[in-house]
Order: C-alpha cells, then sequence, then structure tokens
C-alpha cells in the first residue's frame, strides 16, 4: 500500500481523521499531526509533512487547515513541494494532470466532507500527464 503523509492544523483536525478512516485499506497514512483541537500553527505542520518528502520516504501528502490556504503556502516555501489547494474534483484532477502536484491541501472550514473525500480519492487516483508539462514544472524550482 503505498505510504501518504498526512499532516494539519486544528482547523483540519477533525477532517484528518475521517479522511484516515475513509480510506483506511486503500492507502497507509503516515499521520505526522496535530493529534487534538488544540491551537498549533500551521507552518509547523506543513514544515514535517515536506520534510518527510524532501527525506524521500513519502512521495506524497495531505495537508489540511481551516481555509487550506495557509498551510499550502507554508508548504510551497520548500523547491521540492507543489502544494495544491483544491475546493473541487476538476481542480484535483486537473493539478495531477498538469503540476504533478505532490500535495493535496484542503480546507475543512470550506468543503463538505463528501466534497473532501472525492477530491482525495480523484487527487491520489490521477496520474501525471508529462509531455508538454514537464518544461514548466522545471521552471518552478
Ligand atoms: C486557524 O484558525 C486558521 O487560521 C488556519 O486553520 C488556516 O485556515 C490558515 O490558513
Amino acid at each position: 500500500m503505498e505510504k501518504i503523509a498526512i499532516a494539519c492544523d486544528h482547523g483540519g483536525y477533525e477532517l484528518k481523521e475521517a479522511i484516515k478512516k475513509h480510506f483506511s485499506g486503500k492507502f497507509n497514512f503516515i499521520d505526522l499531526g496535530t493529534n487534538s483541537t488544540d491551537s498549533v500553527d500551521y507552518p509547523d505542520f506543513a514544515q514535517k509533512l515536506a520534510d518527510s518528502i524532501i527525506d524521500g520516504a513519502i512521495n506524497r501528502g495531505i495537508l489540511i487547515c481551516g481555509t487550506g490556504i495557509g498551510i499550502s503556502i507554508a508548504a510551497n516555501r520548500y523547491k521540492e513541494i507543489r502544494a495544491a489547494n483544491c475546493s473541487d474534483v476538476t481542480m484535483a484532477r486537473l493539478t495531477r494532470q498538469h503540476n504533478d502536484a505532490n500535495v493535496l491541501a484542503l480546507g475543512a472550514r470550506i468543503i463538505g466532507i463528501e466534497v473532501a473525500y472525492d477530491i482525495v480519492d480523484v487527487f491520489l487516483n490521477t496520474k501525471y500527464e508529462g509531455g508538454r508539462h514537464n518544461k514548466r514544472i522545471e521552471k518552478l524550482s
């Protein structure tokens, strides 16, 4: 089973737990916290997840905060990370096909739980198209 890193701040804690449960048996989630609704700082959890990908142990991850914005901004500070904050399945499909996004960011206060499940499903099961997109991705870093 593919290892998927997952991390969140307090705003994303409940959705993180729900995603782990919903997709258990399909993916091996490596949970990097946070582990409660106590207030924490989202850059710390973006950094933990980025480090797990930079180390090479894991290829892809999911980050969750209230909006998905702060935690994706933080993750995109690392040149190895291409984090996409998606609020619908079309964004999830296209960011995999065109951007080869390796991190999905979700806003727990923005999207409903069924939409979140669909986004995760599409993100984790859509392949990068390569071709004309390669040179653009090379220019990102
Ligand atoms: C935390 O209250 C909230 O600011 C955070 O989860 C996130 O939405 C930031 O972008």
